[in-house]
């Protein structure tokens, strides 16, 4: 996987382009990545092929088909071929998506990835997989392909908002409870109101990432253990969607998390007081939603979702911090169960 940093990743880009002789640039942003981040962006190159600039509106409702099926026509309009080099500049919805549009355009053309959010840094730009959402279901259709390159340059987060931030943070401390109690303790003492990793601790992150994918490409074991508090969080991700206010990707995979921390003491030994102190902690920098969750509706996204079969949901499950365990097979009403104690602060 080729991962650089800061001014390492912008020189490698330099000469990528230098080499490769691309016939043309697409840059992938959306419109706030457009404005705040593609200006300083570009500043740092002189010698860039024909450019072309697509724009997507911000928002996880553009990772659709529509959308796509757009894009596409502007890749056929403005002659994209093999030869032409994808950009995705954005958060995880541009990366997404973009991966997606390269990945199935003629067959596939090369892409980057400069992932400008904290999230799509330590999690969404890294690993190959590509997607779109389809129906209520999150990342229904898609497919694993891989950037050429991965640049993570941390001065774009001086423009992202707190939200976005904590959306962010919630997956680097999953990297944490999952592989890792030493960076879950460094990375929980960010500050609750404004958590700015330094360089170091994007790294670690990350690198927790790229060595579980390394092991595992195609998620057929080990990977697995990256979706922990997905299995709740990706269906009041899709459920938050269909209300006024949706939650964030790292927002509700905390919530995910916590409920997830709750059926590891019941199903797989996790210490109900370290449970406790860790789910207290996240509750307080991700509020539960202020919207009234359906028990049919969480159980359709639940059961629908493309790691469960049935009614039993398949799930990753902690045995300590840093101690994962995936495939767990979880009665759907133990995690419904676990959402409502924790709701009602039954804990
Ligand atoms: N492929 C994967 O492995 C993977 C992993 C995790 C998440 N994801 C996906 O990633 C998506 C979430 O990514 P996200 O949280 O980055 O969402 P996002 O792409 O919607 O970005 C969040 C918001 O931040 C704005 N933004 C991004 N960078 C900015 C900057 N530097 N300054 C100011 N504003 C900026 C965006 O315009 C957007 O409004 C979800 O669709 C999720 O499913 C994918």
């Amino acid at each position: 996987m080729a991962l650089y940093f800061g001014s390492k990743a912008l020189s490698k880009f330099d000469s990528l382009l230098q080499k490769a002789n691309y016939s043309k640039l697409f840059i992938l942003c959306d419109e706030n990545t457009h404005e705040v981040c593609l200006p300083s962006f570009l500043q740092h190159f002189s010698n860039l092929p024909p450019l072309e600039i697509l724009e997507i509106e911000a928002g996880e409702e553009s990772k659709s088909l529509s959308v796509l099926e757009q894009l596409w026509h502007s890749l056929s309009e403005l002659e994209a071929d093999r030869h032409s080099l994808i950009l995705n500049l954005g958060g995880g919805v541009v990366s997404d998506l973009g991966g997606f549009m390269a990945a199935t355009f003629m067959r596939g053309i090369p892409f980057i990835n400069f992932p400008t959010s904290l999230l799509a840094m330590v999690d969404a730009s890294v690993g190959a997989k590509t997607g779109i959402n389809f129906g209520p279901f999150k990342n229904r259709l898609g497919a694993f392909a891989d950037a050429q390159l991965i640049g993570i340059v941390p001065e774009f987060l001086e423009t992202l908002s707190n939200e976005e931030l904590l959306s962010g943070w919630a997956e680097m401390l999953k990297h944490g409870l999952i592989a890792s109690s030493q960076h879950f303790q460094e990375i929980k003492n960010l500050d609750k109101r404004h958590p700015l990793p330094t360089l170091a601790q994007i790294k670690a992150s990350v690198t927790i990432k790229e060595r579980i994918v390394k092991n595992d490409p195609r998620e057929m074991g080990e990977r697995k253990i990256l979706n922990f508090g997905h299995t709740f969080g990706h269906a009041l991700e899709s459920y938050s969607h269909l209300q006024e206010a949706p939650l964030s990707h790292g927002h509700c995979v905390a919530l995910g998390m916590m409920v997830a921390l709750d059926v590891s003491v019941k199903h797989c030994g996790f210490a109900s007081a370290e449970a406790k102190m860790i789910q207290h902690f996240l509750r307080e920098a991700y509020a539960w939603p202020n919207f009234e969750l359906s028990r049919d509706a969480i159980f359709k996204l639940v059961s629908g979702d493309k790691k469960n079969r049935g009614s039993t949901i398949n799930m990753v499950l902690l045995k300590g911090v840093g101690e994962a365990v995936y495939n767990r097979e979880i009665e759907f009403e133990s995690l419904w169960g676990s959402y409502q104690n924790l709701v009602n602060g039954a804990d």
